[in-house]
């Protein structure tokens, strides 16, 4: 079992905008939601290596800053062909303070 790693403040978080933070030596791209919710997947783009931190988001989507792929926060799937998918992390806050799960889940298929 994977321990919940300390990413930041919830303030540091932009609401409706991704952040990319160091997790377990990866980078991980933390999404906060105006509904309260939070997400989190892998940053890098499995295309061409973009930060996906750096996208466009809208709903549960993110877009590519580079060539628009798009990905879902919550699950990380790939929305064009959604048997590729990027890691996803678990997020939890406590407080006034974001954590991620450093490992991702284990994928029960
Ligand atoms: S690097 Fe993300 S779509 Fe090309």
């Amino acid at each position: 079992m994977s321990d919940f790693e300390s990413v930041g403040k919830v303030d540091e978080f932009e609401i409706g905008r991704g952040k990319a933070v160091p997790v377990d030596g990866r980078m991980v791209a933390v999404f906060r939601q105006e509904d309260g919710s939070w997400h989190a997947i892998d940053d890098l783009c499995p295309h061409m290596g973009a930060s996906l931190a750096e996208g466009y988001v809208e709903g549960t989507s993110v877009t590519c800053p580079w060539h628009a792929w798009r990905f879902c926060i919550a699950d990380g799937t790939w929305e064009d062909n959604p048997r590729v998918k990027v890691d996803c992390f678990e997020v939890k806050v406590e407080g006034d303070e974001v954590f991620v799960r450093e490992a991702p889940p284990a994928d029960p298929a």
